[in-house]
């Protein structure tokens, strides 16, 4: 519960996943087991990526593919700055250096062209992030992949379900990292999974997510299992639970009616706020399916009658919540300690930060409340509250 009479997320659970769920707990397996292994084969179907591996968040994906790589120090890695920490924290955890590119105006997704002057001869990857769910140029930054040597590794955390020019997201680079966090559009509470066309990486993936041992733990406790393993590398603790797996596997048979339901909510508040002088309204690229993880408007600070900061304000005082995604990377203090940024070097995605609000963006979400988030918006835009 939030306190807020529009909050900016409420997740879908059903009776499906509270009975998954139950019977997971009555079943005698709560960690990595039977349901497991069912999201990943579901998970593979979906998407149509040959391996998946589900872990605890995409954070997690995203470091274990980073570290199956084996960046060596000094090794660049070529993101945005426009994202959350974990896209480049886990670059830093995997021994790489991330290296930003600005982004498009339009979509807040990283500029290939920025991509392209990035590249120095230690560059091993490129992490871009698939922005609310609006794919990037996927063809643009796997030509400059293929050009330069590089692997492509995609932050997917928005993006289950997008499609990029009639292809899914998960099949179309060397990997893609999906999130099940809380808020995403599916859940198992917190948990992810990467996708990959790669053998050798999924088994690699696999074995790091485990402490590197030689086996899956559920093996060793099943019928038939052994008790020895080995540990054959220095790996993490990266599993996700059958408990998780039991509510995801529910979410994701609902996943094609969530997008549609994110699509009536996009698709209400372009009518709505259409013509809003003050606000810039959500780009997207003809021909892609984005699937609506955000609805991310921008405030025009010099057109409305209260700047972005007091718009938010205004809003929870009128019991909407909503939210900033993102604040850029290379402010935070951690980030600038680097001492390889200052403010005013990625002007794009700084401009749009300067406006940005996420607005409510969930599949339950019904039309009055829409509605009333763009009535309560216009008035406080045109100073007319
Ligand atoms: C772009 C992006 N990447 C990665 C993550 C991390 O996801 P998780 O919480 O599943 O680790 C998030 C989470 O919000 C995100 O927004």
């Amino acid at each position: 519960m939030t306190g807020f009479r529009i909050p900016f997320f409420r997740p879908s659970v059903g009776q499906g996943e509270i009975a998954a769920v139950t019977e997971c707990l009555r079943s005698g397996w709560l960690t990595t087991g039977p349901n497991v292994n069912a999201l990943e084969a579901e998970l593979a179907a979906y998407t149509g990526a040959p391996h998946i591996n589900a872990v605890n968040s995409a954070t997690a994906a995203l470091h274990l593919a980073l570290a199956a790589w084996d960046l060596q120090p000094g090794d660049e890695v070529i993101t945005t700055p426009y994202t959350f920490a974990a896209t480049a924290t886990t670059i830093i955890h995997a021994g790489g250096t991330p290296v930003f590119a600005d982004v498009r105006d339009f979509d807040a997704n990283i500029d290939p062209e920025a991509i392209e002057r990035a590249v120095t001869p230690r560059t091993r990857a490129i992490v871009p992030v698939h922005f609310a769910g609006e794919p990037c140029d996927m063809d643009a930054i796997n030509a400059i992949a293929a050009r330069h040597g590089l692997k492509v590794l995609e932050d997917a955390a928005h993006a289950i379900g997008t499609l990029y020019r009639g292809r899914m997201v998960g099949t179309l680079s060397d990997a893609a990292a999906f999130s099940f966090y809380a808020t995403k559009n599916i859940t198992t509470a917190e948990g992810g999974a990467l996708a990959t066309a790669d053998p050798g990486l999924s088994d690699r993936v696999r074995r790091l997510t485990l402490h590197g041992m030689s086996k899956d733990a559920w093996k060793r406790y099943d019928a038939g299992g052994s008790w020895r393993y080995d540990i054959v590398e220095f790996g993490f603790k990266d599993n996700l639970t059958d408990i998780a797996a039991a509510l995801g596997r529910q979410q994701l048979r609902r996943l094609e009616q969530f997008i549609e339901d994110r699509t009536r909510v996009a698709q209400r508040y372009f009518a709505n706020l259409r013509d809003e002088e003050a606000l810039i309204l959500p780009g997207f690229s003809e021909g892609n399916r984005h699937c609506w993880h955000l609805f991310m408007v921008r405030v025009r600070n010099e057109v409305s009658a209260a700047p972005r900061d007091d718009v938010i304000r205004k809003l929870n005082e009128r019991g909407i919540q909503t939210s900033v995604h993102f604040i850029p990377l290379h402010s935070f203090t951690a980030y600038k300690a680097l001492g390889r940024w200052q403010w005013g070097d990625f002007p794009v995605a700084e401009g749009i930060f300067e406006g940005a609000i996420s607005l409510p963006m969930f599949p339950d979400l019904t039309n009055a409340e829409v509605d009333d988030v763009c009535q309560a918006l216009r008035e406080i835009l045109r100073g007319t509250a």
